[in-house]
């Protein structure tokens, strides 16, 4: 993506979570550190990992990241019948104007060879009776061309096959249930390592001389969401903390179909039903979606997100439904939804399911250009905390497991480029830093309320639909909470990561504030239309 410049007036920040000198730490070395455990982590450390002593860090038990989660699969030409043509189009389609060239046509390009490689360790997609891979169609796609495992659990099988190879890659070493609270930074602002914090052994100090930002976006800043509970922007707040470059936050996308059941999790609803016959009806049981796009339920994302969105303040009601009862096989070709709608007393053959747009994906993120270099030296960032320019300004469905494998690989090798370059900087260094944060009254707080109140007031103000008066107004809250709750040092994830949530729901709030548009996933009320040009937004702190 070009560089645009960044606005540093927007909002300041503390530069770290909390005081520390490396000197009084315990210190780890390597020579890259990847933050982070889903495909892209995993991805760019068996690379990386190819080239020098490599670790890899999980905040939380690794299966609890939106890659494990994914139903959803991963979107390649690997027919003959498609074309790389034909992929591209349909994400800068989907991309609403937005889409770095560049960038989707590498993504796109390199993709068949990630799949093919994935095959050869192992990965069991699903495969028709010939043996052929089975191709499932999804939103904004013009052809079938996505590849699944166990019908609806491909981030699952994704996982385990990427998971099993990393642990076995020789030079690579896994820290679970570590969590990063800061990048270290020195002259020029050169990334050196992160401040961590394990379970069982506390703050520790990693010193590296690359590190790889792979940690996943922020869903949960929003009440409603599919991510899991680790999705909360530490990656992008740290990143932000240091100095680097974010952009196009605004861009928030809503999955059209999630559960929606009092008491059951918010969990997708795959839009490879869709792909697969299901209809979008609503409590009369008519169909509404075949009069707001020529593809109907398999429009882009957005477009059917908003389609639910003003159906239902046209016609009431509180949620549509998903008709799956002309699926023959349902349970076969669905089992995890299958199991799921069983616990609710729902049979997809017999009951439509209830369902209404949640939080889906982070679209903005750590600015990173075509290696997923940031704007700070020795900082790669990729996959959901990256804004790389593949999506845009809407993403194609299964477009970011795809993403994740593409520029894992690509980020993981150029670090060691990098390296030739003369950029070592961390690690070797061994320096003493001190990082200080202003005094402040430790007042009462009740952190569950604060978090609580920002997802309720994300959801209602800076969700699917918004205005330029709510988008005010949930600024000037998020900036009064952050007042009296980032100026306090915590000593637990629980503290750091509410104090990640609000800087991250700021940026967000922020962007979606200036950009007086609609575009993608972005719908202003009050802007109902694109601007005449499409632009990124960029802001980071003042080094
Ligand atoms: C889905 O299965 O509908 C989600 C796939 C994705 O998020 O790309």
């Amino acid at each position: 993506m070009t560089a645009a410049p960044a606005d540093s007036t927007l909002f300041d920040t503390r530069r770290t979570l909390i005081p520390f000198k490396t000197s009084l730490l315990p210190q780890i070395f390597c020579d890259t550190l990847v933050i982070g455990c889903g495909v892209a982590g995993l991805r760019a450390a068996i690379a990386a990992a190819g080239h020098g002593d490599t670790i890899m860090l999980g905040k939380d038990e690794p299966q609890m990241s939106n890659t494990a989660w994914a139903q959803g699969g991963i979107a390649a030409v690997t027919d003959a019948g498609d074309t790389v043509e034909s992929h591209i189009n349909d994400t800068l389609v989907a991309g609403a104007g937005l889409c770095d060239a560049p960038m989707v046509e590498q993504v796109v390009r390199r993709g068949p060879a990630r799949i093919a490689e994935l095959l050869e360790w192992g990965i069991r997609f699903d495969k028709d009776v010939a043996g052929r891979l089975k191709l499932g169609l999804e939103g904004g796609h013009s052809l079938h061309r996505i590849l699944h495992a166990d019908g609806d659990a491909t981030g699952r099988e994704l996982f385990r096959c990427l998971w099993e190879r990393a642990t076995a890659t020789a030079g690579l070493r896994v820290f679970t249930k570590c969590f990063t609270l800061d990048l270290l930074t020195g002259e020029g602002g050169r990334v050196l390592g992160a401040l961590t914090h394990h379970a069982k052994y506390g703050l520790q100090v990693i010193w590296a001389q690359r590190t790889i930002l792979a940690s996943g976006g922020a869903g949960m800043v929003y009440r409603e969401t599919t991510n899991p509970r680790t999705a909360t922007g530490d990656g992008i707040a740290m990143a932000f903390r240091a100095g680097a470059s974010i952009a196009d936050m605004a861009f928030v996308q809503f999955h059209p179909t999630c559960l929606y059941l009092a008491g059951a999790p918010r969990s997708l609803i795959t839009e490879a039903i869709r792909g697969d016959g299901a209809l979008l009806i609503d409590q009369s049981g008519k169909r509404f979606m075949t009069g707001v796009h020529p593809q109907a339920e398999l429009a882009p994302r957005d477009v059917v997100t908003k389609g639910i969105v003003e159906h239902l303040a046209k016609a009431g009601g509180t949620n549509v439904y998903l008709d799956c009862r002309g699926i023959a096989g349902f349970g076969r070709a669905f089992p995890g939804i299958a199991a799921l709608l069983k616990r609710y007393d729902l049979d997809a053959s017999r009951d439509p399911i209830p369902v209404h747009p949640a939080q889906h994906y982070t679209i903005g993120g750590v600015w990173s250009d075509l290696q997923g270099r940031t704007t700070l030296p020795g900082l790669w960032a990729i996959g959901e905390a990256a804004c790389s320019g593949l999506h845009g300004a809407n993403r194609l469905a299964s477009n970011s497991l795809l993403e994740g494998l593409v520029m894992g690989e690509i980020a993981g090798n150029d670090t060691v480029e990098a390296g030739r370059e003369g950029g070592e900087g961390g690690g070797g260094g061994r320096a003493s830093m001190a990082f200080t944060v202003p005094p402040t009254e430790a007042g009462d707080l009740d952190l569950a309320d604060v978090e609580s109140s920002l997802r309720s007031a994300m959801w209602r103000n800076v969700g699917i639909e918004r205005s330029g008066a709510r988008l005010r107004s949930s600024v000037d809250m998020i900036e009064f909470w952050g007042r009296y709750t980032l100026d306090k040092v915590f000593d637990d994830v629980r503290g750091w990561q509410v104090q990640n949530m609000l800087t991250v729901a700021r940026l967000i709030a922020q962007s979606a504030l200036a950009r007086e548009e609609s575009r993608g996933a972005h719908w202003r009320s009050d802007f109902p239309t694109p601007a005449a040009s499409a632009v990124h937004d960029v802001v980071a702190r003042t080094l």
